[in-house]
């Protein structure tokens, strides 16, 4: 039986409970985001997205690279399931998606219907993003905007983009990665970023601030870095309408 952690924010169990695990394709449930989404869930605007250098981690299948590139945009996104096929990826949407689409009619409640109005326009966004990825990910790949990495560990040199993400990942998922993951994996990130890291939401599954947040703004503010918690103009998992903004410059 599969097993949807979050109906909205379907990921794998498996290798969230073992880090050295290796993600199995029957674990991976495809469920991704578009770029209107991205850009309210990080107040990003049309010249940041033509003019910033992107590092997207953990945009699975969104549509975000796809349609960033499309505006001439430079975006790099890296993510477990890359290690798969066009192939893979697509038999996994095709075998998950009328579960979780089932799942969500279930618990609509959970959400708030005010962008994206009804469960039917939910889903077709969802499938319209994922049919972008998937059309574009063996020429993204061939480019390298779709990279196999996986965090805490990214294996570019130190300052190379402007902003760096990570949407529905960090914190989201808290009861699965434990607070020295996030620790490690957000330092990674300012690591590679010369302005701005950017994290979406600061909840974790049970809709409740994630326990990680307050020792991670300890532990960035002992290291010199400015942080900022911002309201944003998304809200569709209840009272996940901020970011988190870490100052690297
Ligand atoms: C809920 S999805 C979010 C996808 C996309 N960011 C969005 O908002 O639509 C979470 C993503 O995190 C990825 N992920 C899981 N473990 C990861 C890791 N260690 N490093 C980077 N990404 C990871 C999953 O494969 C999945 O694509």
């Amino acid at each position: 039986m599969l097993r949807v952690i979050g109906v909205e924010c379907s990921l794998i169990n498996s290798y969230a409970h073992n880090k050295d695990l290796k993600v199995k394709l029957e674990n991976v449930v495809p469920w991704g985001r578009n770029l209107e989404e991205y850009k309210k869930m990080f107040l990003l605007s049309q010249k940041d997205l033509q003019s910033k250098k992107i590092l997207g981690c953990g945009d699975g299948p969104s549509s975000f690279n796809f349609e960033v590139t499309q505006l001439q945009g430079d975006i790099t996104s890296i993510d477990p399931i890359y290690q798969f096929t066009k192939d893979e990826i697509q038999s996994r949407i095709d075998e998950t998606s009328s579960v979780v689409s089932e799942q969500l009619r279930k618990n609509q409640n959970d959400f708030i219907w005010k962008g994206i109005q009804s469960v039917d326009e939910l889903i077709n966004i969802r499938l319209t993003a994922m049919k972008n990825f998937i059309n574009d990910y063996k020429n993204g790949k061939k480019e390298k905007r779709y990279i196999h990495q996986e965090l805490p560990k990214l294996s570019f040199e130190n300052d190379i983009f402007d902003v760096v993400l990570s949407s529905h990942f960090l914190f989201l998922y808290s009861e699965y990665f434990d607070l020295q993951f996030h620790t490690d994996s957000i330092l990674e990130m300012c690591r590679v970023s010369k302005d701005e890291v950017k994290i979406f939401p600061l909840l974790d599954l049970k809709n409740k601030k994630s326990d990680y947040l307050e020792p991670i703004l300890k532990i960035l503010k002992a290291k010199g870095f400015e942080t900022n918690i911002i309201k944003t103009d998304y809200e569709f998992q209840k009272g996940a309408n901020e970011l988190l903004s870490i100052k690297v410059a």
